[in-house]
């Protein structure tokens, strides 16, 4: 039977709007709401575009009427009426004006009661809203956002293309990739003992299209990674991946941040300053202790070191002397709402990002205290507060560590911990910048070997060519990071095309000549045929997103994402496989726990 009968929808509900009073149409949707009032009945109907009121009084006709009087929360529905003007108004929404008299109405499907009630401000536990994510989903702000997303998609699309970008698929099921996280790995029928690697990123397949001659790529691709999740991280996420041909770093930025201005005035008809601020990675360490700052704040940092290498308390001098550093946050005119027990909790705070200690100063009119001057000299004290700037009304913090590493790290977080706190931040601001010359190497002492900051085939810069074996983590490298409201919007470099240099960084990466061949033997043959010089950069397309929608995390504007333990609890993903497929792959589970 056709449920529909001879209804056609005509309108969606937002497009029914003050013109159209007076006509006939029909519209289709959900139950939100309904509000019977005896021999008056309002019903809120929400489709995609938002909610259109449905009305029924003793004038509609009795089977229409009886209806509506059965009518459930969320079952779906089609009406068709006359649209009349509101005799009281909402001003809240696009439809608030008028509503739907209903003169045919056909119940498509009637809903049970729904686990929970769908309302724009969910109040109900994650478990259960992913559990049910198709309901949430029902929901104003995520439909919105996924919408929104699409809308940004499409306009990543269109730009790319307009400058001269094609978009190319690659392989989802690969060999591994390189991109420092683990990988999720696909068992073969056909290759008894083998597996195929969902991609970390495409990074390996957009450098052979470069010397495949396609002169410029992109991709809107998803990216796998089974790495623990936080609020800006997923297993699957997806990634504007982009590649060029004949370029270098200023290119690359220059055309990027054309790329990102375009994107937030279409979309949000916001005004980004071009060109973007660039701070190389040694000062954004330096004065956010971070290498993806926000600025929309101040609270730098100031090393102290200098003035306090000398001094007689042995906390500081011995953090100096033992490679490391004091260096300092000034919280300006915070003092009179920084209370001691917060300080109380600042000290716990900075303890738990691994300092061994939080010295603090307050300076106010009638009751300054600190728990440190007394062990510095007054020359000492005049000297710190010159550098950070202390006018009465300031909070000074102090961490001291023979490791610089837990300096940075403590009075980065404690930046944004104050200014969260506080309310340093403007809300309504995009600050983006490029972080640029990160390092090329890092050292892990527990696998006492170096490994690629960004990845293998990022290219050092030209000036520390001399020093890479010598003094490897110096070496600075053609790469680049996107920052927005201090967080990491993207990343990118300029690819190694030099078969001989490409074998200096593997060799410095402590592959043995097999290992490269067996891993990357035919990318280094690929550079023996003739290659363009390269580059290119990847943005989270989900963090993007979600910045440009103020959302708090990734989760928001993914129509189906996993929790914190990468499951999806709609379809209860992962799940167990059947003695068959395990047979037919050649595989046997060991569930004992390693000893
Ligand atoms: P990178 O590893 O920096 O670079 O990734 C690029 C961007 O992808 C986003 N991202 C993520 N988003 C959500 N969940 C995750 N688990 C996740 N991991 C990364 C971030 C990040 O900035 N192939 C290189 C790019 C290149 O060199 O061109 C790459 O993947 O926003
Ligand atoms: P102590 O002499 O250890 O009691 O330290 C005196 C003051 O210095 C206390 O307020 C400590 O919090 C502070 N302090 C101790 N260690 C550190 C450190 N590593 N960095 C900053 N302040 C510290």
């Amino acid at each position: 039977m056709d449920m529909m009968g001879e209804l056609r929808r005509t309108h969606y509900n937002i497009e029914v709007r003050d013109e159209t009073v007076g006509s006939e149409v029909t519209v289709a949707g959900f139950v939100a709401r309904v509000r019977d009032l005896g021999n008056l009945i309002f019903c809120d109907l929400r489709d995609y575009s938002g909610i259109l009121q449905l009305s029924f009084n003793d004038t509609t006709n009795a089977e229409v009427f009886a209806k509506a009087k059965s009518l459930s929360s969320e079952s779906t529905v089609m009406a068709k009426g006359i649209v009349y003007e509101r005799s009281s108004k909402n001003d809240e929404i696009p439809t608030g004006h008028i509503e739907l008299f209903v003169t045919d109405l056909r119940i498509l499907s009637i809903s049970e009661l729904t686990p929970f009630e769908i309302r724009d401000e969910s109040n109900v536990r994650d478990e259960l809203a992913l559990r049910y994510r198709y309901l949430d989903i029902r929901r104003r702000p995520l439909t919105e956002a996924l919408v929104a997303r699409h809308n940004i998609v499409k306009r990543v699309r269109d730009f790319f293309d307009a400058h001269n970008f094609i978009e190319v698929e690659t392989p989802m099921l690969v060999r591994s990739t390189p991109e420092g996280a683990r990988d999720y790995i696909v068992p073969s029928r056909v290759h008894p003992g083998k597996v195929f690697a969902l991609p970390q990123s495409p990074q390996l397949f957009k450098q052979l299209l470069m010397l495949s001659g396609i002169d410029r790529y992109f991709q809107i691709v998803r990216c796998f990674r089974d790495e623990d999740l936080r609020a800006d991280r997923q297993p699957e996420f997806s990634q504007i991946d982009v590649e060029m041909a004949f370029c270098d770093v200023e290119d690359i930025l220059n055309l990027n941040e054309e790329f990102i201005k375009t994107i937030f005035k279409e979309i949000l008809n916001y005004d980004i300053e071009l060109p973007l601020m660039r701070m190389t990675y040694a000062e954004a360490i330096s004065n956010y202790g971070s290498d993806k700052p926000d600025t929309r704040f101040d609270l730098k940092l100031h090393d102290l070191s200098q003035i306090l290498k000398n001094t007689s308390f042995e906390v500081f001098a011995g953090a100096i002397a033992g490679g490391g550093s004091v260096r300092a946050i000034n919280a300006k005119g915070l003092a009179d709402k920084i209370s001691r027990r917060d300080i109380d909790s600042l000290v716990e705070f900075a303890k738990s990002y691994g300092a061994k200690g939080l010295a603090y100063s307050r300076y106010l009119e009638s009751s300054s205290s600190s728990s440190f001057e007394k062990f510095l000299s007054e020359s000492e004290l005049e000297e710190i507060r010159k550098e950070c700037g202390i006018s009465l009304g300031d909070t000074l913090f102090l961490v001291a560590d023979t490791n610089n590493e837990v300096v940075f790290n403590v009075l980065g977080a404690l930046r944004l911990e104050l200014a969260g706190r506080y309310g340093l931040i403007d809300s309504e601001r995009f600050d983006l910048l490029w972080v640029t010359q990160f390092p090329l190497f890092e050292y892990s002492t527990e696998d006492e070997r170096y490994y690629a900051v960004h990845h293998p085939f990022t290219a050092p810069m030209d000036e520390d060519l001399d020093i890479l074996e010598t003094h490897p983590l110096q070496v600075r490298a053609k790469a680049y990071d996107m920052v927005v409201n201090g967080t990491e919007l993207g990343g990118g470099s300029i690819r190694i095309s030099n078969p001989e240099l490409q074998r200096r960084m593997f060799s410095m990466l402590s592959f043995t000549d097999e290992e490269m061949n067996e891993q990357f033997g035919f990318l280094i043959e690929a550079y023996r045929y003739g290659a363009p010089p390269h580059g290119g950069i990847a943005y989270g397309l989900d963090r993007l997103v979600m910045i440009m929608l103020k959302k708090k995390s990734i989760r928001e504007v993914i129509a189906f994402p996993k929790v914190q333990s990468a499951a999806d609890l709609m379809t209860s993903a992962p799940s167990v496989p059947s003695d068959k497929q395990l047979q037919e792959l050649y595989m046997t589970f060991n569930l004992k726990q390693e000893e």
